[in-house]
C-alpha cells in the first residue's frame, strides 16, 4: 500500500481527518507562536528613534482627534511604486512609540509617514487652512480654526505618564519639563536648546505665524514636521540603491 491509499483512509473519514488537522495546527501554532514569548523585543531597535516631545505629542493628537486618519496613512508598503512615490519603505521602529498607531487603511490623501521636512511651515499652515489655496482639486477640509484655539492643557505630563505606563521610554526629566517644553518649543523667544537636548531633530520656533500664542496649529505642524524624519536612511538608501 502506497502513501497516497493509506491518505485515503484519512480522507474518508471525517473524525480522523478533524483530529488530524488540529494535530497539524497545534503543532504549526506552537512552532510560531512559543518563540515570541522567549523573546524581549520582536521589534528590531533603530538608530534615530525617540519619543514625541510634548508638542508633537499634543500635535498627533489633535491628529487623531480630527479623524486625519480617515483620509491618510502612515505606512509606506514595501513595493517599487510606494518606495519611489514617498521614499523608504516603514520600519516597524518607526510607530514603536505609537498608542495606538496610525498606520491607516484608507488613502484618500497620500501617505504621511515621511512628509516631515518636505513642505515649508508656512506651506503647512496655508495648506491646513485652505487646502484648495495651495492644490486647487484638492478634496480635503479646511482646519482653520485650529489657528485660533490655543493649546489648554492643565498639566501635560500626564500624557507623557500615560505613554510611558505602556513602554515609551520617557525619562523623568522629560516628564518633569513637559509642561514646559510644550511652550518652549513654538516659543520663538523662549530658549529651546533643553527641548533640542531632550527631543533631538524637533521642529523649533514660532511654527504658525503667531508668535504671541502657542496653538493648536502649532502642535499639528510640529508633528507633520517630523514624521519620517528621525531615522536617517542615507545610509540604507544608498546600500539599496533606491536614490
Ligand atoms: C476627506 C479626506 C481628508 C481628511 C479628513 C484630511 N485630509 Fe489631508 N489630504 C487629503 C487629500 C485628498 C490630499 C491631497 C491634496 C492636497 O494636498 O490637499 C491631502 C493632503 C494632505 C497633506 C499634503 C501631503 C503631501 O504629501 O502632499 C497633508 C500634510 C495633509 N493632507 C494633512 C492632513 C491633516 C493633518 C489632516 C487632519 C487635520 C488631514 N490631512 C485630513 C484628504 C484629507
Amino acid at each position: 500500500m502506497g502513501l497516497m491509499d493509506k491518505h485515503a483512509i484519512i480522507e474518508k473519514n471525517a473524525t480522523l481527518l478533524l483530529v488530524g488537522s488540529l494535530l497539524v495546527v497545534t503543532v504549526g501554532g506552537i512552532v510560531e507562536i512559543a518563540p515570541l514569548f522567549y523573546l524581549d523585543n520582536t521589534i528590531e531597535k533603530v538608530e534615530g528613534m525617540r519619543p514625541y516631545s510634548p508638542l508633537e505629542l499634543a500635535g498627533r493628537n489633535i491628529y487623531v482627534r480630527e479623524g486625519c486618519y480617515l483620509c491618510h496613512s502612515q505606512m509606506i508598503r514595501p513595493f517599487r511604486d510606494e518606495v519611489e512615490r514617498y521614499g523608504h519603505y516603514s520600519l516597524a521602529a518607526e510607530s514603536m512609540y505609537d498608542h495606538p498607531f496610525q498606520w491607516g487603511s484608507k488613502r484618500t490623501g497620500p501617505d504621511l509617514a515621511r512628509v516631515g521636512n518636505r513642505y515649508s511651515n508656512e506651506w503647512h499652515v496655508q495648506h491646513l487652512m485652505d487646502p484648495r489655496s495651495v492644490v486647487p482639486e484638492s478634496i480635503m477640509p479646511r482646519y482653520a480654526f485650529l489657528k485660533d484655539a490655543p493649546i489648554e492643557v492643565k498639566d501635560f505630563s500626564t500624557h507623557l505618564v500615560a505613554n510611558a505606563r505602556v513602554g515609551v521610554p520617557y525619562s523623568d526629566e522629560m516628564i518633569a519639563h513637559a509642561n514646559a517644553d510644550l511652550m518652549v518649543q513654538a516659543d520663538p523667544n523662549a530658549d529651546a536648546s533643553g527641548v533640542e537636548k531632550r527631543y533631538p531633530k524637533a521642529e523649533v520656533g514660532d511654527l504658525d505665524g503667531n508668535p504671541q500664542q502657542v496653538t493648536e496649529m502649532d502642535a499639528l505642524v510640529a508633528y507633520l514636521q517630523m514624521l519620517g524624519t528621525l531615522v536617517d536612511f542615507k545610509t540604507y538608501d544608498d546600500a539599496a540603491g533606491y536614490r
